[in-house]
């Protein structure tokens, strides 16, 4: 068995910085289930949102994300992530990551994307492709940190708890087996302090621009071990993925529509503008809906983004992964306008959690997409998300070690058992695996996607239902594989999207339902919680 004084799960933003953090006051222990630089965060495009500009507020930043969450945001939460943004930013720029710059009247001052829903340019980034920079920075800042071990191929299965092992105490997080893909041996980890920064969901859903990582893995198992989860039903479509069948998952950031970049029809008409003022830069659930109602109406698989106003040279300089991904598969942006679809993006909802990152289950924290903290609301505001990986992390930390200091006894006074696999078999049949997976993304797409009804919801229900008996007959009767797993987190989180969604009896922000297409102003707008106990 392992022991450490904290343990990270994940190493995209808020995964490093936590465990960057907290080798200052302990040992920590990072794991993640393929390679350290595969993470979402390694895939963001636009960039962080940040108030750097003097034409800019923490205020106006505050207004936006608010009008974007539908009612549903925590404003004391939006207000901290926001004012706090700017010093956890310079922290970035410490370890070296770089962010675009232009030369203003003899001065270098940073060159600030904009984003739908932002009533300012505030977008910092490195080019399009910012989460790259800030990932390959913070690993390299993280190992060169003393004290802090990584496991690579190290897949989370489940966390280990007080309850979960009998003890009549107050419940909390003590620990968790991890299968070790390089031997398939499962380990024994066990640390007070865990921090859950997994990312999101994506791979839910049949379309979505996520790596194939994204498997809900989070909040998955925070559910099974007894946290609170809120909020599942708002997963956020983004309005421009390519549609391609080479580059199914591939984003076309919204930091073109910010450059003027027009969403047209196949006559080029822009349609998005009939129902908001905004046109494209409306914030992501309405012009997301206006293109799947475009695609539904016309029949045509696809709208176009076109961003031929701009020069050759202009979008090889700015948007290098757009245009080099565009030209690999025959498109020229420069001279021709780009197909999309919307697509799965980012899970709004997640983990419960106080400002601090701290989930219901002692000494369980979430940081980061996993999270519900109450940023995002009913939907998230573009770029918000990078910000809040970065200011919950050190808020997290801070907070672990007040509440739970390092005092250098061992972790927890509980024994841990080591994992039984018991008379389980190796998988005969993997095509059973594949089966699953793949109904399961396909009826999330079908059925509880942009547009839903009760109906919809009630199929995909009963269909997870099923699903969800057959993969725990399965994870019984076999020897624990990353495939498995990886199914096993998916239905669980497909299921907690549908219960969400079924709960909310209104049409709010991300989450539009054609039973109810209004806002519930009766009874004003309220958080989704789901508990296991
Ligand atoms: C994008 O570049 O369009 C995505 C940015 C985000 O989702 O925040």
């Amino acid at each position: 068995m392992r022991q450490f004084d904290f343990i990270v799960i994940g190493t995209g933003i808020a995964g490093l910085s936590v465990a960057i953090k907290a080798a200052a006051h302990g040992s920590v222990a990072i794991l993640t289930k393929r390679l350290n630089a595969d993470s979402n965060t390694n895939w963001a495009q636009g960039g962080v949102a940040c108030v750097t500009a003097n034409d800019d507020t923490i205020d106006r930043h505050v207004a936006d994300t608010l009008d974007a969450g539908a009612g549903l945001c925590r404003e004391d939460v939006v207000r901290a992530i926001v004012a706090e943004g700017p010093e956890r930013i310079a922290e970035l720029i410490d370890i070296g990551v770089k962010f675009d710059q232009v030369e203003v009247d003899g001065r270098l001052e940073f060159d600030l994307g904009r984003e739908g829903g932002h009533s300012r340019r505030r977008v910092l980034h490195s080019a399009d492709h910012t989460g790259r920079e800030i990932s390959v920075k913070l690993l390299a800042a993280a190992v060169a940190t003393p004290g802090i071990e990584f496991f690579e191929n190290h897949y989370v299965i489940d966390l280990i708890t007080t309850a979960k092992l009998g003890f009549v105490t107050e419940d909390r997080a003590i620990g968790l087996y991890a299968l070790n893909q390089t031997n398939g041996e499962v380990e024994t980890f066990r640390s007070d302090r865990i921090a859950l920064c997994t990312g999101g969901c994506g791979r839910v859903y049949q379309y979505t621009t996520n790596p194939e990582v994204a498997t809900g893995d989070g909040v998955a198992m925070a559910w099974r071990a007894g946290a609170t989860v809120a909020n599942m039903e708002f997963i956020q479509f983004h309005p421009t993925c390519l549609y391609h069948p080479k580059k199914k998952s591939f984003l076309i950031t919204e930091a073109l529509r910010g450059e003027g970049a027009r969403l047209i029809d196949r006559e080029g008409r822009e349609f998005v503008n009939d129902i908001d003022p905004r046109g494209a830069l409306a914030p992501r659930d309405i012009v997301a809906r206006a293109i799947d109602n475009q695609i539904k109406r016309t029949g045509h698989p696809c709208v176009y983004l076109d961003v031929s106003h701009k020069d050759r040279a202009y979008l090889e300089e700015r948007f290098p992964t757009v245009y080099h991904a565009c030209m690999e598969v025959g498109i020229d942006p420069a001279s021709e306008p780009i197909p999309v679809v919307p697509a799965a993006h980012y899970q709004c909802g997640g983990v419960r959690t106080d400002i601090n990152g701290a989930s219901s289950l002692r000494g369980l924290y979430a940081v980061g997409e996993v999270a519900c903290t109450g940023l995002h609301g009913a939907n998230r505001l573009a770029s918000n998300s990078l910000l809040e990986g970065a200011v919950i992390a050190h808020r997290a930390v801070e907070h672990m070690r007040l509440k739970f200091p390092v005092n250098g006894r061992p972790p927890t006074e509980f024994p841990l058992p080591p994992w039984q696999s018991g008379d389980a078999q190796d998988v005969d049949e993997l095509v059973v695996i594949y089966h699953n997976w793949d109904e399961i993304r396909r009826l999330m797409w079908d059925y509880v996607s942009i547009v839903r009804t009760r109906k919809r919801l009630l199929r995909a229900a009963a269909r997870l239902h099923n699903l969800k008996r057959e993969v725990h007959e399965f994870y019984w009767n076999f020897k624990v594989t990353t495939e498995m797993l990886e199914l096993r987190n998916l239905v669980q989180t497909a299921a907690l999207i549908v219960e969400c969604a079924s709960l909310r009896h209104e049409s709010r922000g991300l989450h539009y339902t054609r039973d109810y297409p209004l806002p519930d102003h009766e009874h004003g707008p309220a958080d989704t919680l789901v508990r296991r106990y």
